[in-house]
């Protein structure tokens, strides 16, 4: 085969690909089941959390333009889709009390090794680059509500 060959199969599978899109439906629920909601949150740390884990771990998720081009969509809905089965902060009410103590000592524990948010979606998403005093701000919110659990 020659280049042009190769080069026009490569074409014609990425169009290919473009047909198999991904779901960006809203999952039904009610926003009074919402972590910053229910718990009532302060408008900074409410935007911190929104900036920086609700495009994979709730039902509000902000696709960015890429999200529309296979073979990239894949993948962002494979990290939403596992991050919302780990924790879903749209669901947050209909967790017990002792998993969302469990939730919450991991957000703690993630955030303090710099695991959280995928450093995949800083690169993308300035926003939810954290600086030390916001990282600290979070977690120190995410530790009150864990004591009072
Ligand atoms: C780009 C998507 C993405 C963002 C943004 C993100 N996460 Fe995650 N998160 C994941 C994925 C995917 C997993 C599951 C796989 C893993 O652990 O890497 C996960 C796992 C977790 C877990 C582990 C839950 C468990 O059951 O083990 C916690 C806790 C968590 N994330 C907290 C956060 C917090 C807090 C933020 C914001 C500061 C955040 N994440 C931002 C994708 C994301």
């Amino acid at each position: 085969m020659n280049r042009k060959k190769v080069g026009l199969g490569f074409l014609g599978f990425f169009l290919v690909i473009q047909l198999i899109r991904i779901d960006k439906s809203t999952p039904a629920g009610n926003l009074s089941d919402d972590f910053i909601v229910s718990e009532a949150t302060e408008e900074n740390v409410a935007m911190l959390i929104k900036n920086a884990c609700y495009d994979c771990h709730s039902h509000q998720t902000e696709y960015p333009w890429y999200a529309q081009v296979a073979p990239v969509s894949w993948w962002i809905k494979n990290h939403i889709n596992e991050g919302r089965k780990h924790l879903n902060f749209s669901v947050w009410t209909t967790y017990n009390a002792k998993k969302q103590k469990h939730k919450l000592e991991e957000c703690i524990e993630m955030m303090e090794n710099n695991e959280m948010p995928l450093k995949s979606f800083t690169w993308t998403h300035p926003e939810a680059k954290l600086s030390d005093e916001q990282k600290a701000l979070l977690v120190s919110y995410f530790k009150v509500k864990f004591n009072s659990l």
